[in-house]
């Protein structure tokens, strides 16, 4: 099983990663599903490279109202995709799911209107998905995290393999890497590290990779700060991994 959750400080460039590390899996033979977690930003679908965005899967469940009262009862109900003891990506029906060359991208709901209430059945469902679907030889699961710790509060780690937290240099990144990291082993996640971001020279990344030993955080690997990269998320366009082949290639090597 290859399921991992990208995760950390909020714009410390997560949704960037999960597009470097997707479609760099995918280069390497994996068929790679990224699962859209992150219920406010809308736009992951740009960075990966899609023209439109799948339906978001909380629509299988009848909507935000229904998820608890859907997955509160133990019993399966074969009729409906989400609730079956186990599915493959293969059985999404094709408006929740977008592909292309290799990688499919899913989105479990966004918050769309002022108050329509809290995020925690995005939260249980993101939870519920990733832990009945089951993934075929060569599949990995990539998520995108909304920003920050909620998510250990509704339990998406438990079904997850693989923590990657991403920090970018600045002490607030630093402190929630750490939390992170406790509150990964807390629910029982064996592989968790950190990739340092944004990284604009060796005395940076070194004095970064110290204060990870200090916290007791591994460190993966490091991205370098790619202005190109800047460019394309201001302008909207997909992310370029030209100039971080190698610095992503280190990653992939241990994370896959
Ligand atoms: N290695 C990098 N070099 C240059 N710019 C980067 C790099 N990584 C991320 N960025 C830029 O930083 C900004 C935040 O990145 P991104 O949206 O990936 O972060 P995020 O953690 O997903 O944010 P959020 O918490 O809002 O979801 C974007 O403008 C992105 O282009
Ligand atoms: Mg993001």
């Amino acid at each position: 099983m290859k399921k991992i959750s990208i995760c950390g400080k909020g714009g410390s460039g997560k949704s960037t990663v999960v597009a470097l590390l997707a479609h760099g899996a995918r280069d390497r033979g994996r068929q790679v599903l990224v699962v859209d977690s992150d219920e406010s930003n809308p736009g992951l679908y740009r960075v990966l490279g899609f023209d439109k965005r799948p339906e978001p899967l909380l629509g299988l469940v009848g909507g935000k109202k229904e998820v608890f009262p859907t997955f509160s009862e133990e019993t399966e109900h074969e009729e409906n995709l989400l609730t079956r003891k186990e599915f493959r990506v293969a059985d999404l029906p094709g408006d929740y799911i977008v592909e292309r060359d290799g990688i499919g991208l899913v989105c479990i709901g966004k918050i769309l209107q002022s108050l329509e209430g809290c995020a925690c059945p995005m939260g249980v469902l993101s939870r519920e998905f990733l832990k009945r679907l089951s993934l075929q030889k060569d599949e990995i699961v990539v998520v995108d995290m909304e920003a920050g710790i909620e998510h250990f509060g509704r339990g998406v780690e438990t079904s997850i393999d693989s923590v990657l937290i991403v920090t970018e240099p600045s002490f607030d990144s630093l402190e929630l890497a750490e939390k992170i990291s406790a509150l990964a082993a807390e629910v029982g996640v064996e592989r968790v590290w950190t990739v340092l971001n944004k990284i604009r020279s060796k005395e940076i990344a070194s004095r970064l990779r110290k204060e990870m030993e200090k916290r007791n955080v591994s460190v993966i690997g490091s991205i370098g700060y790619e202005p190109e990269i800047f460019q394309s998320g201001l302008e909207g366009r997909p992310v370029r991994r030209d100039k971080l082949e190698t610095d992503i290639g280190r990653i992939l090597d241990q994370l896959l």
